[in-house]
């Protein structure tokens, strides 16, 4: 691997023995270890044939006449067939007499709890539907959604499905800015936010992040025609006549029914970051990502009717889009939600839940996992988590250290743990070990998922042998794959298929075992993965610069305990001037939001670049982790600054 970002994540990645399946859990599972081996094969030996079986469990108002149209890097999936995922989701099992089934239970940060019925969903979405329709939203429309995490999150989601209308959730941690990057890039005229939400007992105000968002977008000749708020926080928010309609108004008893929609039509865009400053909307489509994403739930995840499954993701990454949200409806099963703050009003708070409501299957992040792990035994030890029967973790590489306390302490040491490795272009899990079928080794995600070919490859594109790190690909297309870039073919080209002729190209390191197992390394571009929360280094750059008194920034990650990764921001002042770290903290999260917010700062004299002016990050990076230099520095135009860098203070 040419990236030197490797050598910072391998003290973290040092693998260990496998913990095998339990033979009670194998027993029940619902993928077996012989089906997984059969399914494997058919689905990349014939892939047409398996995919085929896996969408005939959907409805589809018009039949597909082929399973795959694949023009690199383009790939149509059920092409021809026309279906509606909020349909599948939901009428699909109101129709099938299971109405009365609980589709969603909610807690708010208050302790107030809601719950639907598969039959109350629906209806709640239908209504939501002929209000967006009112409101003059048609298919293929965009619809930007900013809204904590409250059951209207995933209502609105469903509801523009249900008319064809793409959804573009803006997680509610982004400032006003982002929300106008976003809105601009989407072409979408069209907002469903909230008056607030509660996080650690206190407001985030959303709807004045609309306001101006709406203010910027209008100034670059692209108004805001319609938002619907919810009214959750009770705040009094000025309400722009004419654009802004209260969610309780403009909903009626009427009640919208599900559009057909062609296999293919955008169902949504998902804005996130690549290497360099502006995010990447992601697009995927209906019918490939609907079976893709209901197929991962079902094997890795096990759901059954016994089942209350939390994915503590939040609607605004994809996380909370497959599984938080369509993988678990599709299945017709249980989904739990939250909306606050992990340890609010104290650690305990998500094993207080897990033990009123009963919650079986849990899947979290990394970074949430250590920071219960600092906390100690002592508070889960409070509370029954006995209703647990299987963990997920998923954003970035798992410590074994970590891997361990969340199954001995929160699993009881009976329940198996799956590290799923994904990402928001993949729209579904690609390695993970399966709970009830392969053991798991702590700190490796596992073998990939149906249809899913990896190849650990080299810059020219010749297969590795085992063990050896390089670059993660995927051979094959799979079926909830992204379609392109929005509005940016070549962009999609060069990102995911330019880097290595013919596969896609994943943007993170790994290793794979003699029998199959893939290690997962971190990121080899220059995306930072912080708190499972993914930034591109120039994005954070470009908000530092645009302060009157920063000439330049470099900003790389830091291997950090807690949050996997920190990010570190040198700043190089203009002429005269002494920014202060504080300030600049301040400024960046008003643009991007509070997790773009640098946790240190090096005030710099001046920055490593070479002679034709390229700044290495390289050194940077190692400046940060506070180790020594290594490497050749002679391509550096004054290598006396790395000297003086490292003796600069950090603020
Ligand atoms: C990046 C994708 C879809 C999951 C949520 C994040 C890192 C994700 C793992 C894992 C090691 C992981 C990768 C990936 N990542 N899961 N289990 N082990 N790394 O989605 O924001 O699109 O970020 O997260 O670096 O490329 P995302």
């Amino acid at each position: 691997m040419t990236h030197s970002q490797q050598g910072g994540i391998e003290h973290i990645m040092a693998t260990e023995a496998r913990i095998p399946v339990p033979e009670a859990f194998a027993q029940q599972a619902n993928v077996t270890a012989e089906q997984y081996r059969e399914w494997y094969r058919e689905s990349v030996e014939s892939p047409d044939t398996f995919w085929d079986a896996r969408a005939r469990d959907f409805h589809w108002f018009t039949p597909y006449t082929q399973v795959l149209d694949w023009q690199p890097p383009f790939a149509r999936w059920f092409v021809g067939g026309e279906t509606n995922l909020s349909y599948n989701a939901l009428d699909r099992h109101v129709e099938a007499g299971r109405g009365d089934k609980r589709a969603l239970v909610w807690e708010g940060e208050g302790g107030d709890v809601r719950e639907y019925s598969y039959a109350q969903l629906l209806e709640e979405v239908a209504r939501t539907a002929a209000a967006l329709t009112r409101l003059g939203v048609k298919k293929g429309d965009r619809v930007t959604i900013y809204l904590p995490m409250i059951p209207e999150a995933t209502i609105s989601m469903l509801a523009c499905a249900r008319i064809g209308a793409p959804h573009s959730v803006v997680f509610g941690g982004f400032a006003a800015g982002a929300v106008a990057d976003r809105l601009m890039a989407s072409g979408s005229e069209f907002v469903i936010t909230a008056d607030g939400g509660w996080r650690k007992g206190e407001l985030v105000p959303l709807k004045p992040a609309v306001d101006e968002a709406a203010r910027l977008a209008a100034a670059q000749g692209q108004p805001v025609r319609g938002v619907l708020v919810v009214q959750h926080a009770g705040q009094n928010i000025p309400m722009q006549p004419g654009r802004d309609h209260w969610w309780h108004e403009a909903r009626g008893e009427d009640t919208q029914e599900a559009v057909p929609v062609d296999s293919e039509h955008p169902l949504f865009l998902l804005y996130t970051s690549g290497s360099t400053g502006k995010p990447k909307g992601i697009l995927h489509t209906t019918g490939g990502y609907m079976v893709n994403v209901a197929l991962t739930t079902h094997a890795i995840f096990d759901l059954k009717d016994s089942d209350l499954f939390w994915c503590t993701a939040d609607v605004g990454w994809i996380t909370g889009h497959s599984y938080s949200t369509y993988g678990p409806l599709l299945l017709g099963q249980s989904i739990f939600m939250y909306e606050g703050a992990h340890n609010h009003p104290d650690w305990g708070r998500f094993w207080d839940m897990v033990e009123r409501h009963r919650i079986t299957v849990l899947y979290t992040a990394p970074t949430a996992i250590r920071s219960f792990m600092r906390h100690g035994d002592e508070t889960p030890a409070q509370y029954d988590l006995s209703s647990l029967r299987l963990l997920g973790s998923v954003g970035e590489p798992i410590n074994p250290q970590a891997w361990h306390w969340y199954r001995r302490v929160i699993g009881g040491d009976r329940c198996p743990v799956v590290d799923t490795w994904w990402q928001t272009e993949t729209g579904a899990v690609m390695l993970t070990t399966l709970p009830g079928v392969h053991a798991a080794e702590p700190g490796t995600a596992g073998v990939p998922m149906f249809g899913i070919v990896p190849a650990i490859l080299n810059q020219q594109g010749e297969e590795l042998p085992a063990d050896e790190g390089g670059f993660l690909t995927i051979r094959q297309p799979w079926p909830s794959m992204l379609r392109t870039v929005y509005g940016d073919d070549e962009r999609f080209r060069r990102s995911y298929y330019g880097e290595i002729e013919g596969v896609y190209f994943a943007g993170d390191g790994a290793r794979r075992s003699e029998d199959g197992y893939v290690t997962v390394l971190g990121r080899v571009d220059d995306v930072l993965n912080v708190s499972g929360h993914r930034l591109s280094t120039a994005e954070v750059e470009s908000a530092l610069v645009a302060h009157p008194q920063v000439a330049e920034a470099a900003v790389v990650g830091r291997p950090d305990e807690m949050k996997g990764e920190s990010i570190f921001a040198f700043v190089l002042p203009q002429e005269g001037e002494t920014p202060d770290a504080a300030e600049l903290r301040a400024y960046v999260s008003r643009q991007l939001g509070k997790v773009a917010r640098p946790d240190h700062i090096v005030v710099a004299p001046a920055l490593p670049k070479t002679r034709s002016g390229k700044i290495m990050r390289r050194f940077l990076r190692q400046i940060a982790a506070g180790r020594t230099i290594e490497g050749d520095t002679s391509t550096l135009d004054d290598p006396g600054v790395l000297k003086r860098l490292a003796e600069t203070p950090v603020q």
